[in-house]
């Protein structure tokens, strides 16, 4: 199908991901949507940037460990960026990104704040009271890079999160299929209306981490969900090595038909109205 091309390459964007129940596929859906962006778009310039903002679980530092990405700050991500000594407001995030290589010359490659270096880097994270304004300030400073910017935020709903939110353009929620999915993700929705930031979310996104069945549509269409990620255990295991899976898996071709059909501006290289 042609797309007319919006005239709009490598444009900025921020999204952070919102898990309803733990496990949902958040960090997952973060790092899968990252390769298929870098994938489509990296070649002509736009940066793909991924964080780890979930302090409590850090499901992207762990699922990056074996990504081939190097930093040269010896302590890097939000730990490093916490213990600069430079003023909170012009504090220089890119010198704690990692430079993610995937191995295609053609492409711009990612970059990726974690949590930090190390084992449970999250548990020598401040813990009084400033690390809301630290994540703020590594989000804005992150924003200003003026890539695609997906922040994992997991299940958590804690100040950290909310602090995310305010200053991301939107919010796309992860959750199990389900009934009680769909409750949960109510619950998500109403945490984040009671704090002014509903009107960013997106959508949810419907998973099924354990194939457990086949992912069904919301109870009404005004909840229908915004993508149906279907199971793809072989797709979830490239991830986790830092490679796209194929572009005929599941999990990649619902990814970008998904993209494709809601943010078309997202994955334009300029040839999209050529296709
Ligand atoms: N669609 C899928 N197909 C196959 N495996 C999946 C899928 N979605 C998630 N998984 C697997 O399920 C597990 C949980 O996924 P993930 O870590 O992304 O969830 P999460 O919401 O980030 O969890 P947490 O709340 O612990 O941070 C991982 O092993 C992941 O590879
Ligand atoms: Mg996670």
């Amino acid at each position: 199908m042609a797309h007319p091309s919006t005239g709009s390459i490598g444009v900025p964007h921020s999204v952070a991901v919102l898990s309803a129940t733990r496990g949902s596929g958040a960090t997952l859906l973060t790092a899968a949507a990252g390769l298929v962006v870098d994938d489509a778009v990296g070649r002509v310039g736009q940066t793909v940037i991924l964080m780890d903002a979930d302090t409590d679980g850090g499901g992207l530092t762990e699922l990056t460990r074996y990504w081939n990405a190097t930093c040269e700050a010896p302590k890097d991500g939000l730990l490093g960026f916490a213990e600069d000594r430079v003023e909170l407001a012009i504090r220089p995030v890119h010198r704690y990104l990692r430079h993610v290589h995937t191995g295609d010359p053609r492409r711009q490659d990612m970059a990726l704040l974690p949590l930090g270096p190390g084992d449970k880097p999250g548990e020598r994270l401040p813990t009084d009271g400033t690390l809301q304004d630290i994540v703020g300030a590594a989000v804005d400073g992150l924003v200003d890079l003026r890539g695609c910017l997906i922040v994992d935020c997991g299940v958590s709903r804690t100040p950290v999160t909310q602090e995310v939110c305010e200053r991301v353009e939107h919010i796309i929620l992860v959750g199990p299929p389900d009934p009680a999915g769909a409750a949960e993700t109510a619950q998500l929705r109403t945490w984040l209306g009671e704090r002014g930031l509903d009107r960013k979310v997106l959508g949810r996104v419907c998973n099924d981490p354990q194939g457990t069945g086949p992912c069904t549509a919301g109870p009404t269409a005004a909840e229908a969900p915004l993508m149906l990620l279907p199971y793809d255990r072989s797709g979830a295991a490239d991830v986790a090595l830092g490679r796209l899976p194929d572009r005929g898996t599941p999990l990649v071709r619902t990814l970008y038909d998904g993209l494709l059909a809601r943010w078309p501006d997202v994955l334009d290289d300029g040839a999209m109205g050529a296709r």
